[in-house]
């Protein structure tokens, strides 16, 4: 095969890149940007010129800010606060973060390109240290001795749950079957999940040290995809539809009825951990709306009156 086409190709694509480049320099131009930061009671102001990272414009205007790995996204100190501006939070930044540190707008400066005006708190290094001790970054077991003016602060090491011994048994007899397969984490953990319905810590933190990957990733992978969870669910998930389709034609009084009957509200279980209940945005068979699907069952055509007797088939 002549080489020929492919090296056109490339040539074009080539210096379509670095016409990007060129454009996307001389450009693209965010103009000045103000950045008001507050840190430790005290507020700082100045303006920077756009398109720059956060990190470096902080650094370059004299605020103190910690980084350990020089902007790669890989230390998690950089974190902020962003309270205006700064765009939407990078897949790179969520494995740094809690849901709770997502919702409030917490940020890597390293990450963060600085476009129009920004308004920023930094946290003390303590605080982001505890978030990354509590979101799993690092490993809980250390137990962390900080010196800050004179004062020392101790972050003690997490207690750990242990894993009752035939739970380990089980975990440990499918580790053994993917210990020697790179990349097998997210199966390992798929069957595991199939076995207890959900992945407590015990369960990461034996994965990682048996599939020899840190104790982050498998937390970040065990939280982004919906079919694992950290928390206990019931052997029976229900899903009630409510995407506009099924929620026209009936799918919010399906799920009031369903909530009343099961006395539980979305996103938990009932109490002997029978059913879960879950929305989902759309189950792909909207010719049937209103849909509800219990585990891998899919209703279609769905009515209230017919909601006691599917329960009833999966209690
Ligand atoms: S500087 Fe390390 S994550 Fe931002
Ligand atoms: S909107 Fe409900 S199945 Fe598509």
């Amino acid at each position: 095969m002549s080489l020929v086409p492919i090296l056109i190709i490339s040539l074009i694509l080539l210096v379509i890149t670095i016409l990007l480049i060129i454009a996307d320099t001389l450009l693209v131009s965010y103009g000045p940007c103000r950045i008001t930061v507050h840190q430790e009671d005290q507020a700082k102001e100045f303006t920077v010129q756009g398109g720059g990272f956060l990190l470096s414009s902080l650094t370059d205007n004299g605020v103190p800010i910690t980084s350990s790995c020089g902007g790669k996204a890989t230390c998690g100190y950089c974190k902020v606060t962003v309270r205006s501006g700064g765009g939407h939070i990078l897949p790179t930044e969520e494995i740094f973060m809690s849901r709770q540190e997502k919702l409030s707008g917490t940020r890597l400066a390293c990450q963060v390109k600085v476009k129009e005006d920004m308004e920023i708190y930094i946290p003390d290094l303590l605080t982001t240290v505890r978030s990354i001790v509590e979101n799993k970054s690092y490993d809980p077991r250390l137990r962390w001795r900080f010196i800050k003016t004179g004062q020392e602060h101790y972050l003690p090491a997490k207690k750990l749950a242990a894993l009752p011994r035939k739970q380990k048994r089980q975990v440990l007899a499918v580790l053994e079957e993917f210990e020697d397969t790179p990349g097998a984490v997210v199966p390992a953990l798929q069957q595991i999940n199939e076995t207890f319905n959900y992945l407590p810590e015990p369960i990461l933190r034996l994965t990682a040290e048996r599939l020899h990957i840190p104790l982050s990733e498998v937390h970040r992978l065990a939280t982004f995809y919906n079919a694992f969870s950290l928390k206990p669910k019931g052997r029976n998930i229900i899903r009630v539809c409510n995407g506009t389709s099924c929620y026209v034609k009936g799918g919010r009084r399906i799920l009031q009825t369903i909530q009343t009957r099961l006395g539980i509200k979305v996103g938990e279980n009932t109490r002997d951990l029978k059913f879960s209940l879950e929305t989902v945005t759309c189950i792909g068979c909207c010719g049937q709306s209103p849909v509800i699907a219990v585990n891998e069952d899919i209703y279609g055509y769905f009515r209230v009156s017919m909601i006691d007797e599917v329960l009833r088939r999966y209690s």
